[in-house]
């Protein structure tokens, strides 16, 4: 018996010898006693834009593509459906006499009186339809010759009729009918067929299908899936609509708020401005119904908790793009618009925009906060629009802060520039953008410890690690791109009293149709999976700490280790996070000084892989979260941090 432990003891010494000498040795001291600023609770959030179908494809829970008829090639997303012998009728689009002067065309299908003739709809790179669930059609119909039946019907992928529904009794004028389908057979590559049945001549227009079940059950609303999503990163905020997208191409294109509230139907229809941006990802199809508006959004916000963040076009069409000015004497719409979209989130229900709220079921405020005034804006024209926005906004509402941006660059001329005339004007909050490669964030984790504490403060608002370069097709989600992240984030936390805001960009992408990689949260037709970056941010957030306690890291020459604490006022915790992005593991003593009674369990929280490692659709926990317990006793202990890991370590 003996024999055997003192075997068992000798092969747990040679088994930590082995480990010690692979494993880095490193000393991580948190100064608990030495509080340092408190952080912004809303610090780490959500930045969306309508890219890589994240709302007309995404999160907006329409199913139809192109349900107007008001793309340019009117019937993109529709196909005819002949009958076996070939005869039919006819398809028009017409906007005479039209259901919605605003978005004024619509289908006339001629019947010849023969097989069902009629149209299809692809959905979306597909209608996902799942059979335990309902899904709610809708279309505007006028009956202008015979007496038809018209037949909705659900075909699978394969051709299989998955569901069909009558409509008759048509009237001479528009009228909206609705019915009920439910799928025998889940698939995700469905489409929508709308055929009439005898000699008739009908008009369509708004075809549309929803699933019942969509984000709090509401008609006409959100994926429920998606923004589960985005409910369980407990985001401090969210920022809409972008992105490019704000600026637009040229001005006439631009995302203007005002056009994306009050009945869906109304909402004209405009192209996306990710449609023609790369040539290498042409997206032919992609157009913005704006059915997720600006009420839809700030109603979102609302729902999972986030501050808005809503960003104005200032005058200025993207600089990437044709750089279209707005004269800075024809500027007062444009500021108009953001002091009315104010009104609109927090004014009284007797003001012109708070009614409009109102109208639209919320006569509560929103409680909106801060203001993006332009996107990735850059040079004196920005600066001079921005004093013009600053100036009217600020007198109207001093409560407000505003956001301004730095340009698409952490660095450059442009960043530099902006940053100088900023400080010099006080500006509130400065927007930051970094796309680069992971060194760059294994490298700028100290980035922001010199940072004037007297300056603006910086709202890091878009960034990601790119494993191959900025706007490669090759990007990928992959394991040590979210460390690289989760590293620079440490820097982010410990500086906590002059970044005040972060999010991770771009947030959705579409599987099968995106522009632009890599990105937080991929979707296909019936599903979500969410990638290791979405998994550091969502432990940022989860792991927030109210206060910054300050760390000091001695680590051997080579290690890739980063850290940073955080303490928890209702719970007493120290929230420690560890990223160690070597490839093996690292040992560190940990000694939290200024605590004099350590002991019980301490929770462990890790993101652990390969470098390379990545989720899918197949595999959407391959990189995920592990939660632990382990004993602690004492200020001073050791703990292993794995390979290639993000550890947060909360010890009461
Ligand atoms: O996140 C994708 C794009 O990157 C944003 O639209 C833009 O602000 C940045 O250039």
């Amino acid at each position: 018996m003996k024999t055997m432990k003192l075997k068992n003891w000798f092969a747990a010494v040679m088994l930590t010898a082995v480990i010690s000498a692979n494993a880095h040795a490193a000393t991580l001291t948190v100064q608990t006693d030495q509080p340092g600023a408190q952080l912004n609770p809303e610090m780490w959030g959500i930045f969306f834009e309508d890219i890589n179908f994240g709302a007309d494809g995404g999160l907006y829970a329409e199913l139809v593509k192109n349900r107007g008829f008001e793309f340019p090639e009117p019937l993109t997303g529709w196909t005819k459906i002949v009958g076996n012998k070939g005869s039919g009728g006819e398809l028009s689009v017409l906007t005479d006499q039209p259901y919605n002067a605003a978005n004024p065309h619509y289908l006339r299908i001629l019947s010849a009186g023969g097989e069902p003739f009629g149209v299809s709809n692809e959905g979306f790179r597909g209608i996902g339809v799942s059979q335990d669930e309902t899904y709610d059609f809708s279309a505007a119909i006028r009956g202008v010759i015979g007496s038809p039946v018209v037949r909705v019907q659900l075909y699978g992928g394969d051709g299989a009729l998955l569901d069909t529904v009558e409509l008759k009794d048509f009237t001479s004028g528009w009228k909206k009918y609705t019915a009920t389908l439910h799928p025998k057979a889940t698939d995700p590559k469905a489409r929508l067929a709308v055929v009439v049945d005898g000699k008739a001549v009908v008009d369509f227009d708004n075809i549309s299908l929803f699933p019942r079940h969509t984000w709090m059950n509401r008609p006409g609303g959100l994926r429920a899936d998606m923004v589960q999503a985005l409910a369980d990163m407990h985001p401090g905020f969210l920022r809409f609509p972008g992105g490019c997208i704000v600026e637009g191409p040229v001005l006439s294109l631009r995302y203007q708020w005002k056009k994306t509230i009050g009945p869906v139907e109304d909402r004209q229809l405009l192209i996306n401005r990710w449609n023609t941006e790369f040539a290498h990802r042409p997206t032919p199809d992609y157009f913005q119904s704006f059915g997720l508006g600006f009420f839809e959004y700030f109603q979102l916000c609302e729902d999972i908790g986030a501050s808005p963040l809503p960003l104005v076009n200032c005058g200025m069409a993207c600089e990437f793009n044709s750089n279209e000015l707005c004269p800075l004497d024809q500027l007062e719409p444009y500021i108009q618009d953001a002091l009315d979209l104010i009104e609109f989130a927090n004014g009284p229900t007797n003001s012109t925009w708070g009614a409009k709220r109102a109208a639209m079921g919320h006569p509560e405020p929103f409680h909106l906060k801060m203001l993006g005034v332009g996107n990735e804006q850059w040079g004196q024209q920005y600066i001079d629009r921005y004093i013009l926005f600053a100036n009217a906004i600020k007198a109207k509402y001093p409560e407000i802060q505003l956001v301004s941006a730095a340009g698409p660059d952490p660095g450059d001329d442009r960043f530099k520039f902006a940053w100088t005339k900023l400080r010099e004007l006080h500006a509130d909050i400065i927007d930051e953008h970094c796309y680069a490669n992971p060194s760059w964030f294994f490298e700028n984790t100290h980035r922001y410890d010199n940072y004037d504490r007297n300056g603006p403060k910086v709202f890091f608002g878009e960034y990601a690690a790119q494993s191959d370069y900025t706007v490669s097709v090759k990007n990928r989600n992959t394991l040590e791109c979210a460390l690289s992240e989760a590293a620079c984030m440490t820097g982010l936390e410990r500086n906590g009293d002059v970044v005040r805001m972060a999010s991770y960009a771009p947030l959705f992408a579409n599987s099968d149709a995106w522009q632009w990689t890599p990105d937080l949260i991929w979707v296909n037709t019936l599903g979500v999976y969410r990638t290791p970056n979405y998994y550091v941010q969502q432990l940022y957030s989860l792991n927030h700490g109210d206060v910054v306690l300050p760390v000091k890291l001695d680590a051997a020459a080579g290690a890739k280790l980063f850290a940073s604490a955080t303490r928890d006022n209702s719970s007493g915790e120290v929230i420690l996070k560890v990223v160690n992005a070597d490839n093996a593991p690292a040992s560190v003593q940990l000694n939290l000084a200024g605590l004099a009674n350590v002991s019980g369990d301490a929770k462990l929280t890790v993101l652990a892989g390969e470098p390379n490692d990545e989720n899918s659709f197949a595999t959407p926990q391959n990189i995920s979260p592990k939660q632990s317990v382990v004993k602690v006793s004492g200020a001073e202990f050791q703990h292993e941090f794995p390979a290639n890991s993000f550890t947060i370590l909360r010890v009461k």
